[in-house]
């Protein structure tokens, strides 16, 4: 019972820090190999002490395990400013298009949100990772 609590306490935890969500794709989406598709980041509610810098998207292929976010060279699938408009159903988010690269290896893949958040007092800007499991399958070739 402890355990369990302490664990909803983290969850509950990293779930008010990231400032940023990945809306789609969610985990175990399935794209395949170069298949154009769009990215939708979620800002899901008034960030008090973050100030945006900048967002990059990218897609790493998992092997036995997904490489920890930050700390692998994957394919970026974007890298700019992050411009939410509000809707009317969704909140504040803006969809971003993106191809998956051909030559991402089939499998499990890892696509990682990070968001370069500068904090008033800090002289770096914090990084911040959000992820989703998703899984390419192989692409089909034009008769
Ligand atoms: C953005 O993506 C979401 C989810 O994939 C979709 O439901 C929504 O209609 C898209 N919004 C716009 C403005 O394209």
């Amino acid at each position: 019972m402890k355990l369990l609590s302490l664990t909803t306490l983290l969850a509950a935890t990293a779930t008010a820090y990231a400032s940023l969500q990945i809306g789609f794709p969610t985990n175990g989406a399935s794209f395949r190999q170069g298949e154009k598709s769009h990215v939708q980041v979620v800002r899901p509610g008034a960030i008090e002490d973050c100030t945006e810098v900048g967002i990059v998207i990218d897609v790493v292929h998992c092997g036995k395990t997904c490489p920890k976010p930050g700390k692998h060279a994957g394919y970026a699938l974007y890298k700019g400013p992050f411009k939410p408009t509000h809707q009317k159903i969704g909140g504040d988010y803006e969809n971003f298009t993106v191809t998956f690269p051909e030559s991402l290896k089939t499998g499990k893949a890892l696509l990682t949100l990070t968001n370069k958040c500068r904090r008033e007092g800090e002289s770096q800007p914090s990084l911040e990772y959000t992820t989703a499991e998703i899984k390419i399958t192989e692409r089909v070739h034009a008769l």
